[in-house]
């Protein structure tokens, strides 16, 4: 599925992937400057194969083959040369996870090299003697992931028929000693349900709901007219969840991640590019971020020809946006270039077709009207029905 978070039992920091944010914001232990002395979080993509082809995917529109995977020997390497250079968690993600057999094995050598384990699942396909198998290989947390809280609208998202499966799994994660996250990624056609969706947070056993809107990269990206909610809808999305704050204190941590074209300043994307996280994706290509292919000028190198130390330290791609050498007006000279980073770099590639300008959500930005333009032309129609969509552009399966 999408991407990654801690677990309320053991948490070291919340992150956010899949839809691929990050949402670290400033270390003041790291100066902007500097190279960072290590990462934090080792993200696997294990695959990009799924069962799910959702319309908001943030895998890139080009996903790799089975063949090119990493072999359990490979990641296992890894894994360890991860411990070695100082991450703390590792976040098995995908495409599905679930959808390698050795998944087990991997949880199992994560947890051997001292990482905390992290599974990021559409929960498909599980049963419960793997859930029992990867529980048992060290699997500290699950973030479970939902397209919404009603059947036919998921499962309209997701082009499958998953919903009753989320549902299973669910329910069995009551009897299993880890820790639960539910993820509900939010856009026009599901903004309205965070009532429900809380609620059947409130009938499980999770002890954090993650309502992450939209980021629009790879499939999103696609399909972002028919995604982007109206500005009235996200209003009203923040009122409920302020009514529900005095309720849910102390049980239920409730986090909600905003669509970031409605924000003034920008998301510090990553936590900063090169700061904290790696992303190691299916084929062993070492990425700063899930979307970095999209910046054409970068190049990746591979974990089975480098080790990761040496990827972490002086890479081209990771050392491209470290820093504030490579920043532009009015980034160069904001007060918020710390807290931030510029945004994000595959966003402003993306919007304002240039990798190095400051991200065009910000207010600050000279583009900045590209996206009011794209937010006036959303917010000129009602949100529609599911079922009277227009077609969606899925996210199709790698050979
Ligand atoms: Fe952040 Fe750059 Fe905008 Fe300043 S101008 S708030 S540093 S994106
Ligand atoms: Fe934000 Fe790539 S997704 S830097």
């Amino acid at each position: 599925m999408t991407l990654l978070e801690c677990g309320s039992l053991t948490p070291f920091w919340s992150v956010e992937l899949r839809q691929g944010t990050f949402n670290l914001g400033y270390d003041p232990e790291i100066p902007l400057g500097m190279t960072p002395s290590n990462p934090l979080a080792l993200i696997a993509e294990l695959t990009h194969r799924c069962p799910l082809h959702c319309v908001y995917c943030s895998n890139p529109l080009e996903l790799q083959a089975r063949r090119d995977e990493l072999s359990t020997e490979a990641w296992s390497r890894v894994l360890r040369e991860a411990a070695s250079v100082g991450v703390l968690q590792a976040d098995f993600t995908g495409g599905e996870p679930l959808a390698r057999p050795d998944l087990v094995d991997l949880v199992r050598a994560a947890r051997a090299a001292g990482l905390y384990v992290s599974l990021i699942t559409s929960g498909m396909p599980l049963d419960e003697a793997r859930l029992d198998a990867l529980v048992e290989a060290g699997l500290d947390h699950i973030q479970l992931s939902f397209q919404g809280a009603r059947e036919e609208a998921g499962n309209e998202i997701s082009g499958t028929k998953a919903h009753a499966q989320k549902l299973r799994v669910l329910e069995w994660l009551r009897k299993r000693r880890v820790a639960v996250t539910l993820n509900f990624v939010i856009h026009r056609h599901n903004i309205d349900q965070i009532e429900e969706m809380l609620a059947l947070a409130e009938s499980s056993s999770t002890t954090r709901v993650e309502f992450a809107n939209v980021q629009y990269y790879g499939w999103a990206f696609a399909n972002r007219e028919q995604l982007l909610p109206t500005r009235a809808q996200l209003d009203r999305s923040l009122e409920v969840l302020k009514r529900t704050e005095e309720r849910l204190r102390g049980k239920i941590r409730v986090e909600f991640i905003a669509p970031d074209y409605y924000a003034k300043y920008p998301k510090a994307c990553m936590g900063g590019w090169g700061r904290k996280l790696m992303l190691i994706a299916p084929n062993g290509d070492a990425l700063p971020c899930h979307a970095a292919r999209v910046i054409p000028s970068l190049t990746f190198e591979n974990v089975r020809n480098c080790s990761l130390p040496e990827i972490w330290e002086s890479s081209d791609a990771f050392q491209k946006f470290r820093g504030e050498e490579w920043m532009q007006e009015p980034c160069r000279s904001c007060d918020r270039r710390a807290l931030d980073f510029g945004g994000c770099r595959c966003q402003a590639l993306l919007l304002a077709g240039d990798a190095a300008a400051t991200d065009p959500v910000c207010s600050l930005s000279p583009l900045r009207p590209k996206v009011d333009a794209i937010l006036a032309g959303v917010n000129a129609s009602a949100p529609t029905e599911i079922a009277s969509r227009p077609d969606w552009l899925y996210r199709p399966n790698p050979a």
